[in-house]
Formats: structure tokens, sequence, C-alpha cells
């Protein structure tokens, strides 16, 4: 299976390259390809709308400030699972595209156990052994997963819910909030960990690249994977070059 979907996910990229570029200068290297950073965005879209309808719908004081945007209350509910639905499509998309470098490994497992130097910034670069996502990254990923299918399956009592027993609705309510509380959590932290905490980040899903720089910083072992150069010596090079840059 692993193989016909990277056939598959091979040939969009391949496809979405020819509709939109991705220039890589030198000292730069290809993060996310069109396809990649189409699909993060379209997923993006579809998940603030379906989180801005549905607190609308959950808050009496959130529905007088956010049901406007979508045309009154009665078009935001109708509107509602329609960008789930749509959040969910392309998040299918995703999962497949991302589905192997998502793979857990002992290096997550590492990784975790330096969450709290990772959080507090203690470490100036990445242990040796981090791939093309860390562990805190993979998390996210797979917290997604459960979120979409969770969603999926409480959604559908909720948008029918004249024709499917009081309780499975009562069940799908308490699910689908817990859901999307858990999303927003992660939510709030992916954008603070794309963009302030690490410069140099958002620009992957913009552009598509990123400095050498940042890749041996964050990412060290992918790093090794695309460029058959060792990270920590390309540390080392150009802290030294910086300290005699400054006359240390
Ligand atoms: C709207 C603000 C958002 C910003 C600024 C943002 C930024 C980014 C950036 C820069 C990356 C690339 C990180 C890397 O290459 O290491 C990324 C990856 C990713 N994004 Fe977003 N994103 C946003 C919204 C979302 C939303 C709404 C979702 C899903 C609900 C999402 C899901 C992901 C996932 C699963 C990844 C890969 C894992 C990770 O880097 O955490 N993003 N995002």
């Amino acid at each position: 299976m692993n193989s016909s979907i990277e056939h598959i996910d091979d040939k969009a990229r391949r496809e979405f390259s020819r509709y939109g570029r991705t220039v890589v200068h030198r000292g730069e290297l290809l993060r996310h390809p069109v396809y990649t950073r189409i699909l993060h965005w379209s997923v993006a879209i579809t998940f603030i709308l379906s989180l801005l309808s549905g607190f609308a719908i959950y808050s009496p004081w959130l529905y007088r400030w956010l049901t406007p945007l979508f045309g009154g209350g009665a078009m935001t509910r109708f509107l509602h699972p329609w960008f789930g639905l749509a959040f969910n499509i392309f998040f299918f998309f995703q999962f497949l595209n991302w589905f192997a470098p998502m793979h857990w490994t002992n290096a997550d497992s590492r990784w975790m156990r330096r969450l709290k130097a990772y959080a507090t910034n203690r470490q100036k670069v990445e242990s040796e052994d981090t791939g093309f996502f860390n562990g805190g990254q993979k998390i996210y990923f797979w917290a997604i997963v459960v979120s979409a299918i969770l969603f999926l399956i409480t959604g559908i009592p909720l948008w029918f819910d004249d024709v499917v027993p009081r309780w499975l609705v009562a069940v799908s309510y308490v699910l689908h909030d817990i859901a999307a509380l858990v999303m927003l959590g992660g939510f709030i932290l992916h954008i603070y960990e794309g963009t302030a905490a690490q410069p140099g980040t958002f620009r992957s899903m913009t552009d598509g690249t990123v400095t050498k720089e940042w890749a041996w910083t964050h990412h060290p072992a992918w790093y090794e994977e695309v460029t058959g150069r060792d990270a920590r010596e390309d540390y080392e090079a150009a802290r030294d070059e910086h300290e005699d840059a400054r006359g240390e």
C-alpha cells in the first residue's frame, strides 16, 4: 500500500510543479513542493472557516460577532458542515502526501524525552538524529488525523440530527467539541512554532525553501540526507566564522 500511495503522490507533486514554481537559490534547500503548499493552505483555510463558523454556532456570545461574516445565523449553520467536509477532503490528501515522513521512529521517542529543553529553547541546535519532521510535528499531525476522523463520524449525526436518536446527537456534540478544543490548542502552538519561535520556518510554506543554516539547526538528519554533508561540522564552521567576524 505504501508504494502505491507514494506513486500517486509523486505523480501529483510532478503535475502541480508544472503550474507553480519553487525557486531554490544558492545556500537554500527545497523543503515543501507546490503540491504540499497548496494542500497545506487549503487545509488551513477550510480549518479556520470551520473553526469560526463552529464557534459561532457553539457560543451565543460569539454568535453575534461571527455569524455576520457568513451571512447570518442560518447560513452559518448551513455552511459549517460543508467547510468541515472540505477540510477533511484536503487533509485526506495531505495525509497521503505526508504518510511516509510522519512515521514514528526511535529518534522521535528520544526527541520527546528532550521536550523540556526544546520548549525552553535551551538547545541551540537540534540533536543530530532529528529528521525531516521532529517528534512534536509528528504528534501534531497524528492528532489532526484522529480529530479529523472524530469530526467526521460525530459531524454526520449532528448534520442529520432530525433522523438520528437523541442520545447519539448528545454524545456526538461532546466528542465534536472535545476534538475542536484539542485542534484549537494545537493550532495556536503550531502558528507560534511555524513563525515567531523559529524564524525562517514560515517561508518553507510560502516560497517552499529554507536556508541550509535553518536545516542544520532544526533538522540535522534531513540536512545530512539531502546534502551529504555533516550538520555538526557545518554548524561549527558557521559559528567560528561568526566569531571571527566579531573579532572574538
Ligand atoms: C494559519 C496559520 C498557519 C501557519 C502560519 C502554518 C505554518 C506552517 C509551516 C511554516 C509549516 C512547515 C513546518 C516545517 O517545514 O517544518 C507547517 C506545517 C504543517 N502544518 Fe501548518 N500552518 C498554519 C495552519 C495550519 C493548520 C490550520 C493546520 C491543520 C489543521 C496545519 C497543519 C500543518 C501540519 C500537519 C504540518 C506538518 C507538521 C508540522 O510542521 O507541525 N497548519 N505549517
